[in-house]
Order: structure tokens, then C-alpha cells, then sequence
């Protein structure tokens, strides 16, 4: 399964929409659903509209109805890690848990496992329970 996990990022990568930071990124999700979704980054000529790939990759699980991501990777375009950005990390956090793991992969295939909790502590989470209806 991850090595499918990474082939799907790898596919996505490939068709990532980039032509301004020419830095193209590809995203997988393994969903409670069993399935893999995959994204791209796609920028835009209006740069603050462009979107990360795993912002993608996220909308494509949530678009074909699963809910939480079991496992996230992101494979950057060179030899160095890719982390998520800041609002990526939020996110993710969204449709995760603490101890869900976020693989980093590099061009050379390269490896590291880190976890939401370990990407943004503390995360902000909205008291749901706590709504009148
Ligand atoms: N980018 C991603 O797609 N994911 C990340 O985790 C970091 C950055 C994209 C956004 C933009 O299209 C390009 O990389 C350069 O920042």
C-alpha cells in the first residue's frame, strides 16, 4: 500500500500546474475508505489563488465522500523534504488525528514519517459539540 501511496504522489507530481515557482509537488492520501486520492499543486497567474497540492489531494478524498486520512505523503521536486505550509498542516489537522502519519519523500525517493501533532501542536479545533441547534 505505500508504495502505492507513493506512485499515486509521483503521478500527481507530474501533472502539478507550476509555471510560476517551477517547484511541483504531489500529494496521497490513504482515506478510511481504503482508497488513495491524489493532488498536485496548481498555481495560479493571481499567485495567492494557487493551491498546494495536498489542499488537492484533500479535495479529491472529500469530494468522493471519505473523511479522514489515514496516511498523507507529499513528495517535494528535489532532494529536500517538502513540508506542509503552515495552512496545509491546518488542513490536514482537519480530517486527521493527532498521531496520523505525514510521510515526506524527496526526488530520490528518500523517506521521513512525521505526525500531525508533530506538525502543528495545539491545533485549533472548532467546539462542534458545543452548538445549539
Ligand atoms: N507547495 C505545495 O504544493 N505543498 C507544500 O507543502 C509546500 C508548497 C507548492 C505551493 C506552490 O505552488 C509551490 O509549492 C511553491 O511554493
Amino acid at each position: 500500500m505505500l508504495q502505492q501511496l507513493k506512485t499515486a504522489a509521483v503521478n500527481a507530481q507530474k501533472n502539478a500546474h507550476a509555471p510560476y515557482s517551477k517547484f511541483y509537488v504531489g500529494a496521497a492520501i490513504i482515506a478510511n475508505d481504503g482508497k488513495i486520492y491524489n493532488g498536485c499543486n496548481v498555481e495560479n497567474a493571481a499567485y495567492p489563488l494557487g493551491q498546494c497540492a495536498e489542499a488537492s489531494a484533500i479535495g479529491a478524498m472529500v469530494t468522493q465522500g471519505a473523511t479522514q486520512i489515514q496516511q498523507i505523503i507529499v513528495v517535494s521536486p528535489n532532494a529536500e523534504y517538502c513540508y506542509p505550509c503552515g495552512g496545509c498542516r491546518q488542513k490536514i489537522a482537519e480530517f486527521a488525528q493527532a498521531d496520523t502519519p505525514v510521510i515526506l519523500m524527496t526526488s530520490e525517493g528518500e523517506c521521513t514519517t512525521t505526525t500531525v501533532a508533530e506538525l502543528l501542536p495545539h491545533a485549533y479545533v472548532f467546539p462542534l459539540d458545543d452548538q445549539q441547534d
